[in-house]
């Protein structure tokens, strides 16, 4: 099979090791791709934003199946523009797509499907806007509704820093239009855990459960980034259960695996919001993200994302068993998505991935300087996220998030350690990265399911 792959972050070289391992015959064409992919794939230095280009680089290559790794193309409308032309294509249209694209349309959505989520008021004006946030009280987030290169939400511990982010976002346009119109938030105290699903809108097959950690430093300290890990499965989360039937309150018992969070969120929140999507004539296939917060009073979404994450999908892949090709063909096709076994097709084994980032991470990100990578080891994946040859044809530091190093064994502190030892062995100047990813379930103490 032909695969185009658009994208060239940890996410894409995670998916191209995945089609590589399902299938060693797969041929992939990345755009633009990156070092890592390059040694699975042929890159065409073709942005993932330049709709024009990829239709023009389908149309040559006539892939059998393009799979998007990034929401800016989706929301620019790279699945309306293939399927026009023919091309089968995995992800949702563009209408489909603001679910992440518009918070205030995923908000109404929610409200309409009764699906649990915080508290939240729709603002164009800042004086408006500083009376919501005097109403919800500190701590209190403040949302652009559009796409802000995961920017766009200030968690304000007091309302003059709620105010300072009203008046970023409306008056001084931060984020451009995207902050035009923004959120007013109820702060939702718990502990996050992102639900993957693929789906044809209607059916849908989960991957294992991850969290992502945000936080710079060890210890979730330090300004926020793009995400500085991943670990998964995430087996202990304790909340409660009200038996898993939908809608039903979700009082203090503590889950016993993933397979329950997983059926919990299924019914709570992926369904009705699939048919809500579907009532809406905007049928929701591909990927999509349920960023869920447990809280004390049960699974509450924070947000849905249009495609994998990054970097829990660094993570989540080398746990996967099924194989995602055919399953994407299929959605791709207007197929149905057979997803009656699903339990069970996690490995039983744990995978934490650790983020190697640049010096100046995340406000200034320095570029340009010289990676050298430790020998290969096994159970050790090094997915490249943003790194580059120089003219030389040396590997250097090419983004933020550099490299993705995920390591799979049996138990979490096996994979925590050797992930971070992998880290440490990376050589470039500057270089950041943390040593406790999955630290929460470790302090809980992890258990196999
Ligand atoms: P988002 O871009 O919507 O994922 O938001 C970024 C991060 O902000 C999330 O991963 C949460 O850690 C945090 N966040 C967003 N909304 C809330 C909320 N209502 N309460 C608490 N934390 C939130
Ligand atoms: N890990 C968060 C995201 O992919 O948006």
């Amino acid at each position: 099979m032909k695969v185009l792959l658009v994208g060239g972050g940890g996410r894409e070289h995670a998916l191209a090791w995945k089609f590589v391992q399902e299938d060693p015959h797969v041929e992939i064409i990345a755009a633009p791709g990156n070092p890592g992919i390059a040694e699975l794939a042929r890159c065409v230095s073709v942005a993932a934003t330049d709709i024009d280009g990829l239709v023009a680089l389908a149309a040559h290559e006539r892939p059998a199946l393009t799979v998007v790794g990034p929401e800016t193309p989706l929301a620019l409308g790279i699945v309306d523009r293939f399927r026009a032309a023919g091309h089968p294509i995995f992800g949702p249209t563009q209408a489909a797509a603001e679910i992440e694209s518009s918070k205030v349309f995923a908000k109404e959505l929610m409200a309409d499907a009764g699906v649990p989520t915080a508290r939240a008021e729709r603002h164009t004006e800042p004086a408006s806007a500083k009376r919501a946030a005097r109403a919800f009280g500190a701590p209190v987030v403040i949302k652009a509704s559009g796409l802000a290169a995961g920017k766009g939400v200030i968690v304000s511990q007091s309302l003059a820093d709620a105010d300072m982010a009203i008046d970023a976002m409306l008056s001084h346009r931060m984020f451009g239009s995207a902050g035009s119109e923004i959120l007013v938030e109820e702060f939702m105290q718990g502990e996050e855990v992102s639900l993957l699903f693929l789906t044809d809108g209607e059916r849908w097959l989960p991957f294992v459960p991850a969290q992502d950690h945000k936080r710079l430093l060890d210890g979730d300290q330090g300004p926020n980034t793009g995400g500085m890990g991943a670990y998964a499965p995430v087996y202990p989360l304790v909340v409660a259960s009200g038996g898993g039937a939908p809608g039903a309150p979700v009082t203090g018992a503590r889950w016993a695996d993933w397979h329950s969070v997983v059926g919990l969120a299924a019914t709570q929140v992926v369904e009705p919001v699939l048919d809500a999507m579907r009532r809406r004539g905007r049928r929701f296939t591909g990927a999509l993200y349920a960023g869920l917060m447990v809280t004390s009073d049960g699974l509450k979404v924070v947000e849905f994302n249009c495609r994998l994450g990054d970097p829990e999908t660094q993570a989540i892949l080398p746990l996967t068993r099924y194989a995602l090709l055919p399953l994407m063909h299929a959605v791709a096709l207007g197929d149905r998505l057979e997803s009656s076994e699903w339990i069970g097709h996690g490995r039983p084994e744990h995978a934490v991935s650790t983020v190697v980032a640049a010096a100046g991470y995340p406000d200034t990100p320095r570029t340009g300087d010289v990676i050298h990578l430790p020998p290969p080891e096994p159970g050790v994946h090094v997915f490249h996220a943003g790194t580059a040859r120089n003219a030389a044809g040396e590997l250097v530091t090419a983004a933020g998030r550099v490299l993705a190093v995920t390591a799979v064994a049996a138990d979490l502190a096996t994979a925590q350690h050797m992930s971070a030892r992998h880290a440490a062995a990376v050589e470039f100047s500057g270089k950041q990265f943390r040593t406790d990813i999955a630290w929460r379930e470790l302090a809980r103490g992890a258990r196999a399911s």
